[in-house]
Parts: C-alpha cells; sequence; structure tokens
C-alpha cells in the first residue's frame, strides 16, 4: 500500500528527533489503554523513559500525525543487535482514534517493515482481553496461541520483493515530503 494520507493525518516513519511526539502519544494513552499497551499499569516516567529510547536504533516506528501531533504508533523492534529471523510489534491508537481502521493499516506497515529486513516470525503480544489488537492480528493472518494470560500473535512475513522494497522507499520519501510541508506550514504561520 503505497497512500500515506488517510483520515486527515498523515502515516511516516519517525525520525530520531521525534521521540517528544512519540511520548506526548503515549502519554495522552488513558489508564485502561495504556495498561493493554504495555500489559500493565505504567507511570508518566517509565513513558518518558520509554519514548526517549526511540532513536536508539533498536526499532523503527511508525507514526500517523495530524497537525504535526502523533495520535497512534506501531513499533517494529529487533530481538537482538541487528535485524534477525525474529522482531516484535507494539501497537498504540489514541481512544478518539481507535475503530477506523488505523491499527490494522499500521500492522500493515510494520509487517511489511519486518519482510523488508528478512524477519520470518513477527511477534506480538497483548493481554487475553484485548479483543481489538486479537482481531487485527487475525486480519493479517497471525497464529494466535494463550500463554500465562497472554496472547501471543506469529505473522510470517513473506520474503522482500523488489515491490515490497519499493514500496516502503516510497512512502519514506513520501512521509518526508510530507513533513517537510507540514514544518514549512508552521514555519509561515509562526511569522
Ligand atoms: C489494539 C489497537 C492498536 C487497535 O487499533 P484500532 O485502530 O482500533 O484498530 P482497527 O480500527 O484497525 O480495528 C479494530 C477492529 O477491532 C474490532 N473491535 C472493536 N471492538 C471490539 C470488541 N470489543 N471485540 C472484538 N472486536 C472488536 C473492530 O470492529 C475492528 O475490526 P473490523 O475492522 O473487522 O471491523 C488499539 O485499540 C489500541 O491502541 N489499544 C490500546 C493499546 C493496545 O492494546 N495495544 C496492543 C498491544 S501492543
Amino acid at each position: 500500500m503505497t497512500e500515506s494520507t488517510f483520515w486527515g493525518g498523515t502515516i511516516r516513519k519517525l525520525w530520531a528527533t521525534e521521540s517528544d511526539k512519540f511520548q506526548s502519544h503515549l502519554l495522552r494513552l488513558d489508564q485502561d489503554n495504556r495498561r493493554m499497551r504495555f500489559g500493565h499499569g505504567v507511570s508518566e516516567t517509565f513513558i518518558s523513559d520509554y519514548a526517549s529510547r526511540m532513536s536508539d536504533l533498536n526499532s523503527l516506528t511508525y507514526g500517523f500525525f495530524v497537525d504535526g501531533e502523533v495520535h497512534a504508533a506501531a513499533e517494529l523492534r529487533k530481538l537482538g543487535d541487528s535485524w534477525g529471523a525474529d522482531a516484535e510489534g507494539a501497537f498504540s491508537v489514541e481512544r478518539d482514534w481507535q475503530d477506523r481502521g488505523l491499527g490494522t493499516e499500521l500492522m500493515g506497515r510494520v509487517i511489511r517493515a519486518a519482510r523488508n529486513r528478512g524477519v520470518e516470525h513477527l511477534y506480538m503480544s497483548c493481554l487475553a482481553e484485548n479483543a481489538r489488537m486479537q482481531r487485527i492480528a487475525k486480519k493479517h493472518e497471525a497464529n494466535l496461541r494463550f500463554e500465562y494470560g497472554e496472547v501471543i500473535g506469529d505473522i510470517m512475513p513473506s520474503c522482500p520483493t523488489y515491490l515490497s522494497l519499493f514500496e516502503e522507499a516510497f512512502d519514506d520519501s513520501r512521509g518526508f515530503m510530507l513533513a517537510v510541508l507540514d514544518l514549512r506550514s508552521k514555519m509561515v504561520h509562526a511569522a
């Protein structure tokens, strides 16, 4: 999928300098969604620390931007020092933006990014009660298994193709252009 504009917003990868936007998004999650995202209740300090590690090169993060703010995010994390056979995905959509297809769309981006990095198993864990997460994982043909009160989703991305590599690169350049235009319009308004 190469279209980057949805519901009046834009999906693109976050830059290393944008961890503050990721942090603000995670802080806007209500208590229940924070618990669903991290598997247990977490404090603001935990979130700040977690978000500050966004740029540590162990992950890539997609954001859904509206007016320069992130309202949904999807992370692909390495399980090791370099991209290997296994990786992990995590998702967060703010309450007001849920049930519009954003989680499904973001999961598609993460699966494609995993595919393009040679990942063979993309794992996602969520609480057993998290019906939305399980629904979007099933839509992407994940095998779901229950383990100690959690559900582990395992998606096996296909091998990369020229098309999947091109689509990601095309999205990245389009995302870059949209980010620059957004910055430019902010500077014009501020002047
Ligand atoms: C899980 C999450 C990422 C899903 O994002 P989203 O944007 O709401 O997802 P979508 O709109 O693409 O899809 C939601 C699906 O769940 C379905 N759904 C909603 N409520 C449901 C319920 N109570 N039971 C079953 N399915 C439900 C929707 O109908 C939709 O399915 P459909 O497209 O077939 O109709 C989002 O709810 C979220 O961020 N939750 C808090 C954090 C979290 O749980 N993260 C996952 C663990 S890492």
